[in-house]
């Protein structure tokens, strides 16, 4: 297990004004926290993506608190020195400033998160402010935001015309105002996100295909690792393709399964001669 420190607030924005990136990934099981743990990423997201990635629906809409909370804790459990992110699922904020506390501190409490992120501008504003004056650390969620996919018109780039980016900029600045502490651009083009960056005074900026001037990058697991079937986003490089190694040795176990030379004695247990003469004669 790694004994690396905790990662805090603190010591991202000390990152921040040092000029290090600071990383961040996507991540809802146990074995893959582990490992994003032991490799030194700085900050994980259970992101509401788990519905898409792991529960195989069309969008993130269907992804309720219980299963949000559940991957959580199993990440929570891999990965104890990593800054936590929970992902406020569809309908667990937009309501209300109350209901939007009473969740988020579900994933303080239940799962050991170290802070929520939601999505929204400046209308969203008053849950951030409810959240932060409740104790709990909120990171804003600006240009393309999953949840909203229906009224945005499909997973495209937002911010590209100057209104649309004044708009995202005057949001960026409202969440800071609201005590976002930071605030995730994604697809937002690499000029607006560079805008925000400068401007922002007490807020950590993170791009996720925004470009490279941020103050660090999110990208989704499942993406950088070819283990997602139906899409890939051009944002997302792929660093090793996990999916086709693991595509390749379940054709491997059909196969030996199907011709039988697997199992080997290597991968099954004996039984000592005399007990099982014995177990025998018990049978006769
Ligand atoms: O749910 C998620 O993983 C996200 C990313 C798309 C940023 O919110």
């Amino acid at each position: 297990m790694s004994d690396r420190k905790k990662v805090t607030i603190p010591r991202l924005f000390q990152k921040v004004t040092s000029g290090e990136p600071i990383t961040w990934l996507t991540c809802y099981d146990y074995p893959t926290a582990y490992l994003q743990e032991e490799a030194g990423i700085d900050m994980i997201l259970v992101g509401d993506s788990l519905g898409m990635t792991m529960l195989g629906y069309e969008s993130t809409l269907p992804v309720t608190m219980e299963d949000m909370i559940r991957h959580s804790q199993a990440v929570r459990r891999g990965a104890p020195n990593v800054f936590l992110v929970g992902d406020m699922p569809y309908m667990s904020y937009q309501i209300s400033n109350e209901i939007a506390i009473r969740n988020a501190g579900r994933f303080m409490a239940e799962a050991g998160c170290d802070a929520i992120k939601l999505e929204g501008g400046a209308e969203m504003a008053p849950r951030i402010q409810s959240i932060v004056a409740a104790g709990i650390p909120a990171i804003g969620h600006l240009g393309l935001t999953p949840q909203s996919v229906s009224a945005l018109g499909g997973f495209r780039v937002q911010g590209k015309g100057a209104l649309a980016a004044k708009k995202i900029i005057d949001d960026a600045k409202a969440l800071e105002n609201a005590g976002a502490f930071a605030i995730l651009l994604e697809m937002v083009p690499d000029r607006v996100c560079q805008l925000i960056t400068e401007r922002a005074e007490n807020c950590i900026i993170m791009s996720l295909g925004s470009g490279p001037h941020a103050h660090g990058q999110l990208l989704i697991y499942h993406d950088m690792f070819g283990l997602y079937p139906r899409f890939k986003p051009r944002m997302a490089k792929v660093f090793g393709n996990a999916g086709e190694v693991i595509l390749n040795g379940l054709k491997g176990y059909v196969q030996e399964v199907s011709d039988k030379s697997f199992p080997q004695p290597e991968n099954w247990f004996g039984m000592p001669d005399e007990e099982y003469q014995e177990l025998k004669k018990l049978l006769k």
